[in-house]
């Protein structure tokens, strides 16, 4: 079988991507508009980028309309975010953050996320979160134009917090306490529970 992307339509060449893409990592994003209104959203088209500087990225897709979404309109104002990481235990509270709300409504108060100041950054990340990344906008790459366009976001990563119950005895994350969750194709989400070490050559 083959599929030939140019053709299609963008919603159908994004229901294909998002099955194969797998697993993607969640950065859960808390931000805060220019008047001081916070915003928490999830983002699977995340990765990092590099670590000289140490600088990751997600992609905010512009919506059905071709308008950019809260968070994407909040890092204009203020250029900074907030990435929180998601476990398993938070995926009941990161899947409601996703709901569509207007403009300058907070899921952090419509779904009673509990939320605490940052170090460096005005939005707040993530109580419960077991680590948190304060970033500062890089930059804002525009990939398309209209519905369904990607605003690529660059951020340089000046802060992190790390809850001490996910380290190990040796002070490094231990990925069965991080227990992060990965989003797969629909609503289907993957686990970290399972895994496998293969020795890299030199
Ligand atoms: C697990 C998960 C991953 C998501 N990943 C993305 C993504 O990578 N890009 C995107 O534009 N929307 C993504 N969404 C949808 C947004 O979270 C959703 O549109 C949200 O309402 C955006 O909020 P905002 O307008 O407050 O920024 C995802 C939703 C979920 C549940």
């Amino acid at each position: 079988m083959v599929l030939d992307f140019a053709a299609l339509p963008p919603r159908d060449a994004y229901a294909w991507m998002v099955n194969i893409i797998t697993p993607r990592p969640i950065a859960w994003v808390s931000t805060i508009s220019a008047d001081g209104k916070t915003n928490l959203a999830p983002f699977s088209f995340f990765q990092g980028v590099c670590a000289n500087p140490p600088t990751l990225l997600f992609t905010g897709a512009n919506d059905r309309h071709g308008q950019k979404k809260n968070t994407i309109v909040n890092i204009e104002q203020t250029g900074e975010f907030v990435v929180n990481v998601v476990p398993h235990a938070l995926r009941e509270p990161m899947n409601a953050s996703s709901a569509t709300l207007p403009y300058g409504e907070s899921e952090f108060d419509a779904f009673s996320i509990a939320q605490t100041p940052s170090q460096l950054v005005r939005p707040p990340r993530v109580t419960a979160s077991p680590i948190s990344l304060e970033c500062k906008l890089d930059r804002i790459v525009l990939v398309g134009d209209g519905p369904l366009a990607g605003n690529v976001v660059f951020g340089r990563i000046l802060l992190v917090h790390i809850n001490e119950s996910v380290l190990n005895a040796q002070g490094k994350i231990d990925a069965a306490k991080l227990d992060t969750i990965g989003r797969m194709g629909g609503d289907s989400y993957a686990r970290t529970t399972e895994r496998f070490e293969i020795e890299r050559p030199d």
